[in-house]
């Protein structure tokens, strides 16, 4: 469409709009245009799960949990998720494990690790390292999750559900439950989400940078709906 014609299309749309203002908001959820909104306005279990794969896979998540590409688990950048600049991947993790009921770190043998640049607090200007930490989990530190929880650009929402509810996907560090435990599932997903400093750390990510939509608790809240209902995965 040449550029005129589109801008007279638009103003013409915007006033059709603005006269049907009030006719907009009282129809129904299928005005809501975003996965958030949509929860917001009715919140269940299936808005909720779709809020929570619009979190997942917002850059804010899904760049650390990172991708596989060139032959190797890379975590990615900035709002159109590109590969860490200098290199950065799997090979430079800091190596986290419980030992004594306490997250501990081995450095050994690597010349860098995320914990080189990322500290316990973000960076002061634009373009600083991110950085977070807090005393629910302390030791809990930048680092990125085993390469069977990446969150590749396409995933649907029906596999992001499968890969939450398998515990063969769980982390090295507890284990989760999944479909056949929902007791440990619904404990360890909730205090998960509820005090990791890595996952809070998304709606507080620094100068320049866009937060996770909705706020933190509307997240732990749409997680417990989902949950509680059974965790019931969307068919695409
Ligand atoms: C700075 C890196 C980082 C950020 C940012 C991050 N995560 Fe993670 N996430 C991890 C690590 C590391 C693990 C694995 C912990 C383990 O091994 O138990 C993990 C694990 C998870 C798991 C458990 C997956 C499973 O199958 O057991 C979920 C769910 C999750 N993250 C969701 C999120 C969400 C949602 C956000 C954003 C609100 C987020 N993460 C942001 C690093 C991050
Ligand atoms: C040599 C320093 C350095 C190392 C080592 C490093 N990073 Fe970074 N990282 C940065 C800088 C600087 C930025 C900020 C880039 C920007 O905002 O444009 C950044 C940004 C990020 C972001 C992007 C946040 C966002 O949403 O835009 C993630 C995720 C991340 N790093 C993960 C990691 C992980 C995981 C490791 C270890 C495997 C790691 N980094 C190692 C310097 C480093």
């Amino acid at each position: 469409m040449p550029n005129k014609l589109k801008s007279s299309f638009v103003s013409v749309l915007c006033m059709y709009l603005v006269s049907c203002g009030s006719f907009e908001q009282s129809s129904n959820s299928s005005t809501y245009n975003t996965p958030y909104q949509s929860f917001s306005a009715s919140p269940n279990p299936d808005t909720a799960f779709a809020y929570l794969h619009q979190v997942a896979t917002h850059p804010r998540c899904a760049n650390c949990h990172g991708v596989e590409e060139e032959g190797l688990h890379r975590p990615t950048v900035g709002d159109h998720r590109e590969l860490h600049p200098m290199n950065i991947s799997f090979l430079n993790n800091l190596e986290v494990r419980v030992s004594e009921g306490k997250f501990v770190h081995n450095t050994f043998g690597k010349p860098v690790t995320c914990r080189g640049c990322h500290q316990d607090s973000n960076g002061k200007e634009k373009g600083m390292p991110p950085g977070a930490a807090n005393d629910l989990m302390p030791g809990f530190v930048w680092h990125m999750p085993p390469v069977r929880m990446k969150i590749e650009r396409d995933i649907s929402a029906a596999n992001l559900c499968e890969m939450w509810l398998n515990p063969v996907s769980n982390s090295n560090l507890a284990y989760r439950g999944g479909r056949d435990d929902m007791k440990t599932f619904k404990k360890e997903f909730e205090h998960h989400v509820k005090d990791d400093p890595l996952v809070r750390w998304a709606w507080n990510p620094g100068p320049g940078r866009t937060p996770a939509p909705g706020s933190h608790e509307e997240f732990v809240s749409a997680m417990s709906l989902w949950i509680d209902a059974g965790a019931p995965c969307p068919s695409n």
